[in-house]
């Protein structure tokens, strides 16, 4: 029988982590476990990082609040001599019978392997602003995310309007397009540029000219950070990897920008919401979600499904194996919700 419950969050922060987080403390509570915050994510179970006791108080208010109590790192303990181990004698140091895992690909994907080689009790919470998740229609953090970019633009409109100017908005979302492409369209942008889909830069030349000419004065072009023009490389800011093989993305907007101005000879500048897209406070949809993925992670802990993650499944709340979720990218169907012509969302959609 479980006595002690941990929970720890790890990968880029988000909106949405201090909901999930207060929903597993008061549900662990509720059936009357102990309930420990690790700190930093798999990092605070190498480390001797001291772990918080969380109880109904210290959880009370902060499902309104961005970020994680916890805090966050990208620490990959199969990276490093021992980590599994280390992981394994810490919970069993602090008495932990069982832990919830909050992550993206990379936390979740360690959590996986936790569970699949060492047996270790585990349920995972997706969260990732990136949505590239498989078994889930949701990761939490998502909508603040498009969000924050959808008031963005708006704002930028502004400008756009009393400039005449074209703006090319660089967003996250790694190698998935789901942020671009959803953003894209709740903001109304004219162009989305996905790294599904590597885009042909005359064609975008051509589509701005003939806005401009079709009495457009401006554009407002959607880029994800991981897309690129055809036969061109990606763009980064940094060639080092991160413990889990990752490099950091960025500069595409800046580049596509440049290449307007020279080619379709308008006026036009490109701007990164960087870390923005990951700041403030969740939307009412991440505090939802993360409420009933919390109470479903617990649940499965005492049923003893060790190895699952909860889900959003056509439309219902539901526990998927961490395998199904981690094993392939959840990148955008193409065929089905974009057009690689006008590089705008389908304009059908049930054929
Ligand atoms: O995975 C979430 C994410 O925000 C990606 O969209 C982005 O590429 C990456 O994290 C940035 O990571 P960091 O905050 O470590 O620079």
């Amino acid at each position: 029988m479980l006595k002690t419950i941990a929970v720890l969050t790890g990968g880029g922060d988000c909106p949405g982590l201090n909901p999930a987080i207060k929903s597993v403390t008061q549900k662990a509570l509720s059936m009357g476990l102990k309930v420990i915050g690790i700190r930093s994510g798999w990092q605070g179970l190498i480390d001797d990082l001291n772990p918080l006791h969380l109880d109904a108080k210290s959880v009370h208010h902060i499902d309104r609040e961005g970020g994680t109590i916890l805090q966050s790192s990208r620490t990959n303990p199969f990276k490093m001599k021992d980590g599994p181990n280390a992981v394994i004698k810490r919970m069993h140091d602090l008495n932990i019978d069982a832990l919830v895992a909050i992550g993206g690909e990379d936390t979740l994907g360690v959590a996986h392997r936790l569970y699949c080689d060492f047996k270790v009790p585990v349920v995972g919470i997706p969260k990732t602003i990136d949505g590239d998740l498989s078994a889930t229609d949701y990761c939490l953090g998502f909508e603040s995310a498009v969000t924050v970019v959808t008031e963005s633009i708006d704002r930028l409109r502004s400008t756009a309007q009393s400039h005449e100017r074209s703006f090319v908005v660089e967003v996250m979302g790694r190698h998935a397009g789901h942020l671009a492409l959803k953003s894209g369209i709740s903001a109304g942008a004219d162009m989305i540029l996905i790294p599904e889909y590597p885009f042909d830069l005359d064609q975008v030349v051509k589509l701005i000219i003939a806005r401009k000419n079709n009495t457009h004065p401006y554009s407002m072009i959607v880029i994800a950070e991981g897309a690129r023009p055809a036969g061109s490389d990606i763009s980064v800011t940094s060639k080092t990897t991160d413990s889990f093989g990752h490099i950091r993305l960025g500069g595409a907007g800046f580049h596509l920008s440049e290449y307007i101005e020279n080619h379709a000879h308008i006026d036009c500048r490109p701007l990164i919401l960087g870390h923005l897209q990951r700041g403030g406070s969740p939307s009412a949809f991440d505090r939802r979600m993360g409420h009933h993925f919390g109470i479903v992670a617990c649940e499965a802990l005492v049923a003893g499904k060790f190895g699952t993650m909860a889900s959003l499944s056509e439309g219902r709340i539901t526990l998927k194996s961490l395998s199904e979720a981690v094993k392939e990218l959840h990148v955008v169907d193409t065929k089905k919700y974009y057009d690689t012509e006008l590089y705008q969302a389908k304009s059908s959609l049930l054929s």
